[in-house]
């Protein structure tokens, strides 16, 4: 397991590399997610101050864009599509049920840190609505009754 140390120390190499580039915050940005996992605020004060711009300016792309994630996500990350073929489907009811059976809203993760629930636009398999994905898993033509099954793959 890498260290909180180590993973700075990586951020700092990532930002030396990319600060004289046109554009940097991106990548930079793109980067310590993969590094941390998430976008923790300590993470954010690192990349503003290197960069010499503000924190709220290095906040406002981290929330702007549903890719990057303020909180740590669980261990497997629960997406439920609710584009319009899949809505019209019945996710929303397969999303109830995830979120009854986990105990948590959508955007939460379990306090177990196993799983994070997202409801999440078109993932492009409209022909399997309604579709979820776990991790990089698809399963399609889901009802509520499978939920609790689909949940059992990824418990042990
Ligand atoms: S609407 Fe759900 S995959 Fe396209």
């Amino acid at each position: 397991m890498v260290d909180n140390k180590e993973k700075f120390a990586q951020l700092r190499k990532v930002i030396a590399e990319h600060k004289d580039e046109p554009g940097p915050l991106m990548p930079i940005m793109h980067a310590a997610q993969e590094i941390f996992g998430y976008l923790p605020m300590d993470v954010q004060i690192e990349i503003a101050e290197s960069l010499g711009i503000t924190l709220s300016e290095v906040y406002g792309v981290a929330t702007f864009y549903s890719h990057f994630s303020l909180e740590p996500k669980g261990e497997h990350v629960i997406s439920v599509c609710m584009g319009t073929a899949c809505y019209v489907k019945g996710s929303q009811a397969v999303l109830d049920k995830l979120s009854d059976s986990l105990g948590i809203q959508p955007g939460g993760t379990t306090k177990d840190g196993k799983f994070t629930l997202l409801a999440t636009r078109c993932l492009g398999a409209c022909g399997l609505a309604p579709v979820l994905t776990v991790d990089e898993a698809v399963h399609g033509r889901v009802t509520p009754d499978e939920v609790p099954a689909i949940l059992s793959i990824y418990e042990d």
